[in-house]
């Protein structure tokens, strides 16, 4: 055994004994999450010591400006505003990248992993941007890209999709995975809110994306969404390849006739398998998958109906395990830190026992999947409809959806008066998304139809 290796296994578990080997950690950004990290290590690092049985040290940590205020105060003295100083620093044995966005983000973790050391981020965006492209230069320098914080907040779902249910099919999964979005639509709903003012909220409350785009038209979804699919799937899902739609057409009123209807409507990320055309095998011809991020109607007695505020929460489906459901805060700075010490435990611990590849960043099946474009995948839908008040205009709504072979489920009319506009709600049956949008495309012409119609996908979960 070689003498530094013996030294390690003679070395006491307690925190407060000399001997443990510490792991020395530079940190770039020290905002919202990264100021989460380095006070929950502060306050909990001594266990995570007696845990691991090493010690994380945040010796470094990089920052743009050295007097911006943190939601966490973080020693100026281990404070630098030169990223490259601290990835380059000898001492330095594994860096977390927590500054975000795609471009200096994805320069830093390439220079980091160009030397060799282990990365952590949380940035879902650059790795739906460049997550091949990333994975491949971790592979290269033989060190390991760690990445639980990037979905759901301090939900573990990266770990169990990747380690515990390694020996599952994942045959659906169901995601309410952006925070800022759960939080809106659920403000909207209790208290009547406004958009722009809970929006503002969630800004405050350090849960949005810069800018906030990103999460209310539904990248952000997407880009985890993207994620999930692909490590459930084995193949790289691009965030081109995702049918996103986010949630600013959602209004109050489709709320009170959703909830009238017995549903909710939530920001969903869609991760479902399509059977096969014609039946064949999907072992040999690799998933047919929807990929997509809408806001749903959902029913309110499934338990993501009363997933609220900052909430996350994701179905998973596997074919042995069956249906199971993991819930907790998918933004800010706690429990996001709570998920990227975990990786810093896992990188350290892979470092320190020489184990980099003992779980891969990400590794491709042998048959590749495809991502269906949700045009030929069929939904069911809430349409609600601005009609003016008079004999025969549901007669012509339905004649265009018979004619596109479309079934209408239910229609609900509110009582107004002759001649005014009204609205006109249509539960519709299983439909393809693309004859959907045509028919929808007709019935807007119509004189009778006063606005754009309102659509959104009814998920019955089942
Ligand atoms: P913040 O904007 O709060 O923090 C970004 C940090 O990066 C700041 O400390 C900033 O410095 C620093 N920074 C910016 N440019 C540079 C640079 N060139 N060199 C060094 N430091 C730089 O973002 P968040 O903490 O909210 O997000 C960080 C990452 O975590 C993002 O990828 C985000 O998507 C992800 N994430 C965020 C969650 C959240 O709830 N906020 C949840 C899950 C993931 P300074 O402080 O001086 O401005
Ligand atoms: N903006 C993201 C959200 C942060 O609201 O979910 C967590 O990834």
């Amino acid at each position: 055994m070689p003498a530094k290796s013996i030294v390690r296994a003679l070395a006491p578990r307690h925190p407060d004994r000399p001997f443990m080997e510490q792991v020395n950690i530079g940190m770039l950004g020290g905002g919202t999450v990264g100021s989460g990290v380095y006070h929950h290590w502060r306050c909990n690092g001594a266990l995570m010591a007696a845990r691991l049985g090493l010690r994380l040290h945040l010796s470094r940590v990089a920052v743009k400006a050295l007097d911006e205020p943190r939601p966490y105060e973080i020693p100026r003295a281990v404070l630098t505003t030169d990223w490259q100083a601290v990835v380059h620093d000898p001492q330095v044995r594994v860096v977390v990248e927590l500054v975000g966005g795609t471009t200096v983000a994805r320069t830093m973790v390439l220079e980091a992993l160009r030397c060799g050391k282990p990365v952590v981020t949380a940035n879902k965006a650059l790795l739906s941007a460049h997550g091949e492209e990333l994975f491949a230069a971790a592979r290269r320098a033989g060190v390991n890209l760690y990445y639980e914080a990037s979905v759901a907040g301090g939900i573990p779902i990266i770990k169990t999709l990747r380690e515990a249910f390694v020996g599952n099919r994942i045959t659906h999964l169901y995601g309410i995975v952006n925070g800022t979005c759960n939080y809106i639509l659920t403000r909207m709903k209790q208290e009547g809110a406004d958009f722009a003012d809970v929006l503002a909220e969630a800004q405050r409350q350090g849960y949005a994306e810069t800018p906030p785009d990103l999460d209310v038209d539904g990248h952000d979804a997407c880009h985890k969404t993207g994620i999930l699919a692909s490590l459930a799937h084995g193949f790289w899902v691009r965030p081109e390849h995702i049918h996103v739609e986010g949630i600013r057409q959602v209004s109050k009123l489709d709320m009170q006739f959703a909830g009238q209807l017995g549903y909710t409507i939530k920001l969903l990320g869609i991760v479902k398998e399509l059977p096969a055309p014609g039946g064949g095998s999907r072992r040999a011809r690799g998933p047919r998958l929807q990929v997509s991020v809408y806001p749903a109607l959902i029913p309110n007695t499934h338990v993501l109906a009363s997933v609220q505020g900052v909430f996350n929460a994701v179905f998973v489906r596997g074919d042995v395990v069956g249906d199971t459901l993991f819930y907790g805060r998918g933004a800010g700075k706690d429990a996001t830190a709570s998920a990227v010490l975990s990786d810093l435990a896992d990188a350290a611990l892979d470092l320190v026992h020489g184990s980099a590849r003992r779980v891969p960043a990400f590794v491709a099946h042998e048959n590749h999947g495809t991502v269906v474009p949700l045009g030929e995948v069929s939904s069911r839908y809430y349409v609600r409809l601005s009609v003016v008040d008079r004999p025969g205009v549901i007669a012509k709504i339905s004649a265009i959806l018979g004619a596109a072979r479309i079934g209408i489920a239910s229609i609900i009319q509110p009582e107004g008066h002759v001649g005014e506009v009204v609205p006109l709600i249509l539960m519709i049956h299983d439909a393809p998304n693309a004859v959907m949008d045509r028919a929808l495309a007709r019935i807007a012409r119509l004189p009778v139809v006063k606005a754009p119609p309102v659509r959104f996908r009814v998920e019955s979960l089942e």
